[in-house]
């Protein structure tokens, strides 16, 4: 059974085509990032798919529902980017309310308060709260209901550097236990310690990647000024190797040092610096929006 299966959505407002079609599938348990640059429709695309927005055309399933079905939402939690706390309620106060609406036993409250950690100030008023602490409580209100699937829109906006790693940790422990989550985010640093499945939004479209790029392990190479005309000619013959600045990038899925480090030496090239790293969500966003300038 496909858990999300998106087909051919298409959502504009007014004359202002949005989403241009947008198609894609996950059959098993995973985590997905939403990613795209601000007004690319992540939102828009999350809310068309927990059937708050009406897409123009296309379908969605979650679970092998549609998202249309009201069953769904025994199953599937969205935590929306702008949700609304009741400033005179506690934090206790909203688990309780979706603990009694949803008929959840009583102790899932305290599971859930100790699961996210929000036992210091789960009974404070939510407008005391700091925005980290809001989000918490919200991502504790969305779990409340153990759902299989769980939609996240900007799930680490405002947290400090503590509370994004156990945002983290609480998602990959969620997914382990076969959760599927989908969540957008802007911060690609981040979401290479979360997944390394994207789904890039450009223009209303998704973006296929290949994905053997991104199995690639980058090396990042310092030559000396005085070196980088020999250089150059070495970035039109080998496919592997090209320029940027005074740095010379080796990327590879199977890097074979030995050969680099001959092929500069052949050619007298001297190395100040070296640094190496697996491609990440940084690079694949580069790729994908960068401009040409004109
Ligand atoms: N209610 C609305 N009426 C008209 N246009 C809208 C509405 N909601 C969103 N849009 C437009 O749709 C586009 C996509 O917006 P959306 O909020 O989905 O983007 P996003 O990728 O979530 O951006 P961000 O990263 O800033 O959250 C934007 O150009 C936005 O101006
Ligand atoms: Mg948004």
């Amino acid at each position: 059974m496909s858990l999300l299966k998106v087909d051919n959505i298409v959502k504009s407002y007014g004359n202002h085509k949005v989403l241009k079609g947008i198609t894609f599938e996950i059959n098993e348990p995973n985590i997905l990032a939403l990613v795209g640059p601000n007004g690319s429709g992540k939102t828009t695309l999350l809310n068309v798919m927990t059937n708050l927005l009406k897409a123009d055309s296309g379908t969605v399933e979650l679970l092998g529902m549609k998202n249309s079905d009201p069953n769904v939402f025994k199953k599937v939690a969205y935590l929306k980017d702008n949700t609304v706390l009741y400033p005179y309620l506690s934090g206790y106060d909203h688990l309780k309310y979706i603990q009694s609406m949803q008929k959840l036993p009583k102790e899932r409250i305290d599971e859930v308060v100790n699961q996210i950690g929000i036992s210091e100030y789960v009974r404070n008023k939510t407008s005391t709260y700091s925005l980290g602490m809001k989000q918490h409580l919200l991502i504790a209100m969305s779990i409340m209901n153990h759902p299989e699937v769980l939609l996240l829109d900007e799930p680490l906006t405002g947290l400090d550097p503590t509370s994004v790693m156990d945002v983290r940790l609480l998602l990959n422990t969620l997914s382990k236990k076969g959760v599927t989550i989908l969540l957008s985010s802007h911060s690609l640093s981040e979401i290479d310690f979360i997944t390394s499945n994207i789904l890039f939004l450009k223009d209303g479209e998704v973006i296929e990647e290949d994905i053997s790029e991104y199995q690639k392990t980058r090396y990042q190479l310092k030559v000396a000024t005085n070196d980088l005309e020999r250089v150059i000619p070495l970035t039109n013959t080998h496919k592997h190797l090209l320029m940027e600045e005074n740095y010379l990038i080796y990327t590879s899925s199977e890097p074979n040092l030995q050969w680099l480090i001959n092929t500069l030496q052949e050619h007298n090239i001297v190395v100040e610096d070296m640094s190496k790293r697996v491609v990440g969500a940084q690079e694949r966003y580069e790729a994908i929006f960068k401009e040409i300038e004109v």
